[in-house]
């Protein structure tokens, strides 16, 4: 789907034939819709035409607590880490604007991971081997405690290469000032090597073996198959492309800002990196180029015998797969937080409206709460729950006595700020039998809910919350459950996330999204916690076993005009067993 133009691919042997191509590509380009390598949507006038809006206006899209930079495009979080008692974070910038392009590292620090101070970009073309991009990577500490940042920098022949960066001084906990060294680019395609030279980019942090050299991988892709390319190294300079990659998968297209982390089968807490054991599971995390879409796998990684990355039996491997989150969420990246011993997650969550709207707020992009993520005690999957620092913005708490919600039925929950809240609640459904069937043919829980929106009556659910809902329902946002009866006296939950009935403007993308729950409603709660920040909608069901992040654009319900319903639509009444809102303050961002 993505036009790409790649510095070996349009060599053309006629004059005419040249011509057409830049006449065409011009035309292209001039309308905007080709896409660089990259994979983001070029539009070349608008990259460097600022815009006029005041960002730091109270304007009503803009967040209260969601990480975003003071104005202009941001996408991929890069080179999370903690050094020095400081969380550090930077991520893809355009200064000039807020659309995609003149893409710098732009760098903001953090005592808690909730209010944030801006410094100047750390990393921006300065050099041969990144003149033309400095684009997305990642930090490593090395074991005497100083940070390292492998990045990915375009050439002037716009290939991509994978080039260092080093903090200027070590002794400043800020870490404002970055060098590199001539001796960039570390790794790049060759003509022997066989790496593919628009299609090598974003190195994760790098991790130890056993035989104490490092390795790092970089996504990449053959064809259509779509890999992580290994390489290792004894000094951090000098790097070797292992003959196999660490892991493939056929049809799956480019893998871009892969991330690989270990995690701990018998306990929450994070694990550094480089650790490995018995006790140890790895989970490769690939965002998909090609359906702008995250998977991840678990599963076992052996770095003495083939260094190679194995997912466990029955993992499924692409759009299929299993994913952090079921919304927008794209480009996410781990750290390991040795403050809180935790693996922090971060993603970038993308706008919903339409270019010309985002030019006219004069930004595009946040970065969702940064998540702790540990392994499930089931070992098949992850469960994600936002750093519990977040909770220091909690104010004015508002809590809804037990209460059964009839089927058919809705109520406001009122007395805090509903365009700026943390909602936490679960259910209780002590009678199952009006469950409907489940279909089979539901294969992916957003089909499901795209069909089944809020207001489609079932037998159990949907029932959940409407939040940023306008007074008269004009506009709402529609987080819920519906349980099915499966096979093998098995229910099978899904969560929806509606966005349908969002804004009555219809310039934004209204789709839905859906996870199906690996939880069982015969014995357990139904947990729903749900994060509202103005234009986002964060939510994690079944204690963060399931996450999906909405944008919305409401026009109705903003400040004093947001409110928040509890439902059930179903035919089955449902036990609202604990229900607690809190307002959220402002956090400092930025
Ligand atoms: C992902 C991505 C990366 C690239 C960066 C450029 O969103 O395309 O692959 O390094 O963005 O900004």
């Amino acid at each position: 789907m993505a036009t790409s133009f790649s510095s070996t691919s349009s060599s053309s042997s006629s004059a005419i034939a040249s011509l057409v191509c830049v006449c065409l590509l011009s035309l292209l380009l001039g309308h905007g819709i080709l896409r660089v390598e990259a994979s983001h949507k070029v539009y070349r006038h608008l990259q460097s035409s600022e815009s006029l809006a005041d960002s730091s206006a109270d304007q009503p899209y803009r967040t209260a607590y969601h990480f975003q930079p003071p104005k202009n495009w941001m996408n991929d979080p890069n080179g999370p880490m903690i050094y020095k008692g400081l969380y550090h974070l930077f991520y893809q910038w355009n200064p000039k604007g807020a659309v995609w392009g003149n893409i710098v590292w732009a760098h903001s620090t953090s005592k808690d991971l909730v209010n944030w101070i801006p410094h100047e970009p750390a990393i921006y073309p300065s050099q041969p081997a990144d003149m033309n991009g400095t684009w997305s990577g990642s930090a490593t500490i090395l074991p005497n405690g100083t940070p390292v940042i492998l990045y990915t920098g375009i050439n002037p022949a716009n290939q991509q290469v994978q080039n260092i960066a080093f903090p200027k001084k070590a002794s400043d906990p800020y870490l404002i000032e970055w060098v590199k060294t001539p001796k960039n680019p570390l790794m790049a395609p060759t003509a022997s090597n066989m790496i593919n030279a628009s299609s090598f980019r974003d190195p994760t942090t790098a991790w130890v073996g056993p035989d104490g050299r490092w390795r790092v991988i970089i996504g990449s892709k053959r064809g259509r198959r779509g890999m992580a390319i290994l390489y290792r190294s004894k000094d951090f300079i000098h790097w070797v492309k292992a003959q196999h990659p660490l892991h493939s998968a056929p049809n799956t297209g480019m893998w871009e800002c892969p991330d690989f982390f270990p995690v701990s089968t018998v306990s929450p807490l994070g694990l550094d990196t480089s650790s490995n054991g018995p006790r140890v599971k790895h989970v490769l995390k690939v965002s998909l180029d090609d359906t702008r879409k995250e998977y991840y796998t678990i599963g076992t990684y052996d770095p003495s015998k083939k260094d190679v990355y194995t997912p466990d039996a029955g993992s499924v491997e692409g759009d299929l797969g299993l994913r952090f989150d079921y919304g927008k969420f794209y480009a996410s990246k781990t750290f390991f937080d040795s403050a809180k011993n935790r693996r922090i997650l971060w993603g970038w969550i993308n706008e919903s409206s339409s270019v010309e709207d985002d030019i006219k707020k004069g930004w595009s992009g946040l970065q969702a709460v940064p998540r702790v993520i540990w392994l499930d005690k089931s070992g098949k999957q992850l469960v994600q729950w936002p750093v519990m620092e977040l909770e220091k913005l909690r104010t004015g708490r508002v809590d809804v006595p037990s209460k059964l919600l009839r089927g058919g039925s809705k109520f406001e929950v009122s007395g805090f700020t509903a365009s700026q809240a943390d909602v936490e609640l679960s259910f209780e459904v002590k009678n199952l039998d009006k469950a409907e069937k489940f279909d089979p043919s539901w294969v992916k829980a957003q089909d499901l809910c795209t069909q089944k929106t809020a207001t489609v009556k079932g037998g159990i659910g949907p029932f959940g919350i409407m939040a940023l809902a306008s007074k008269g329902l004009e506009e709402y946002t529609a987080i819920f459950f519906r349980i099915f009866k499966g096979t093998n006296n098995k229910y099978v939950v899904a969560m929806c996330s509606d966005q349908t009935k969002s804004s009555l403007n219809n310039s934004t993308d209204k789709a839905n999204y859906g996870a199906f729950l690996d939880v069982d409603p015969a014995k357990e709660k139904l947990s729903l916690r749900t994060l509202i920040d103005r234009s986002i909608v964060e939510s994690f069901g079944g204690e963060g076993k399931g996450c999906i992040t909405a944008r919305v654009y409401p026009t109705k319900a903003i400040g004093d005009g947001a409110h928040l319903y509890a439902f059930n639509y179903g035919a089955g009444d449902v036990l609202i067993s604990s229900f607690s809102a809190w307002s959220m303050k402002k956090a400092q961002i930025n």
